[in-house]
């Protein structure tokens, strides 16, 4: 086989991925184990039951999305790979590391409280569907499949669905409670880092979807049509969620998150609609702003 190696043209230095790759050099490079959690372990003390019972819900679905989506990237690495945009593939290098260290985060946090026996995330059935069922059979397709609309229908799973909807969500409503109630330090602080990560994640899967769409402004409209497919999902999962509690625990109601998930979706699909009429260009050198990157 002769390869056209990029080496011989140059680096695109200047394209949002290799931005992107660059940021994550930079910013990517925190270490779950700094992390201290001898407040956190305090603070476990003080909850109460339904508090505990909430933390370890909300946190083993975060656990074992991030076990998920570390597991289902590879198929997008090796579909991006194979169509030859090296500095994507450069970029997704670091998506890959940072999902790993996702995991090994939440697992930190779970032992340095001696919670072997956390919750099973099986019980929500919207839950299962999604990380059993709707992500990695969309992430598997791109083995066999790296069609434009196959491409598309993985990224907006997989980045615009579960890093921008779902995760992002996650993430807010869960800030909220732990910030607002002044507890849990060590594991906000490593939330941090996790959303500043994710943040690129769902960066580059905007700049991706762009890229096609620019292509084939008709692959738009399979990117709605996915989300609308995918959101009920999100909204049963957070009702499943709050349907243990009269009470809502750390005095955020289910609204909080209900309300945050719509607006995340609008926002993606604001910022995905743009890329109708916008040249190649125009999207390679996209300002890490218009694509929501801290
Ligand atoms: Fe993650
Ligand atoms: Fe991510």
């Amino acid at each position: 086989m002769n390869r056209n190696y990029q080496t011989a043209t140059g680096l695109k230095h200047d394209s949002l991925p290799f931005r992107l790759y660059q940021k994550a050099k930079k910013f990517g490079q925190w270490d779950p184990l700094a992390i201290d959690f001898t407040q956190d372990r305090k603070d476990w003390g003080n909850f109460t039951d339904e508090e505990r019972h909430f933390i370890l819900q909300v946190l083993s679905q975060f656990q074992a999305g991030e076990e998920a989506v570390t597991i289902d990237l590879l198929p997008l690495v090796m579909a991006v790979a194979e169509q030859g945009h090296l500095e994507e593939e450069m970029y997704l290098t670091t998506f890959l590391f940072e999902e790993a260290k996702h995991v090994e985060f939440f697992r930190l946090f779970f032992d340095s409280l001696g919670h072997t026996d956390m919750l099973t995330p099986n019980t929500s059935e919207n839950y299962n569907r999604i990380f059993s069922v709707e992500l990695p059979s969309a992430m598997q397709r791109l083995r066999t499949d790296t069609s434009p609309e196959a491409i598309v229908n993985a990224s907006v799973t997989y980045n615009m669905f579960v890093e921008g909807v779902l995760a992002e969500t996650g993430y807010h409503g869960f800030h909220m409670s732990a910030a607002k109630n002044r507890v849990l330090p060590g594991l906000l602080q490593g939330l941090e880092h996790a959303k500043r990560d994710e943040s690129r994640h769902i960066g580059y899967g905007t700049f991706l979807l762009q890229r096609m769409i620019s292509e084939n402004g008709d692959l738009f409209d399979l990117v709605s049509q996915r989300m609308s497919e995918l959101m009920p999902l999100a909204m049963g999962l957070i009702e499943d969620n709050y349907a243990h509690y009269e009470i809502p625990p750390f005095g955020v109601d289910a609204d909080e998150y209900l309300n945050f998930a719509l607006r995340q979706l609008g926002t993606r699909l604001d910022v995905l609609e743009r890329a109708r009429g916008k040249s190649m260009n125009e999207i390679y050198r996209m300002e890490e702003s218009e694509a929501g990157i801290v």
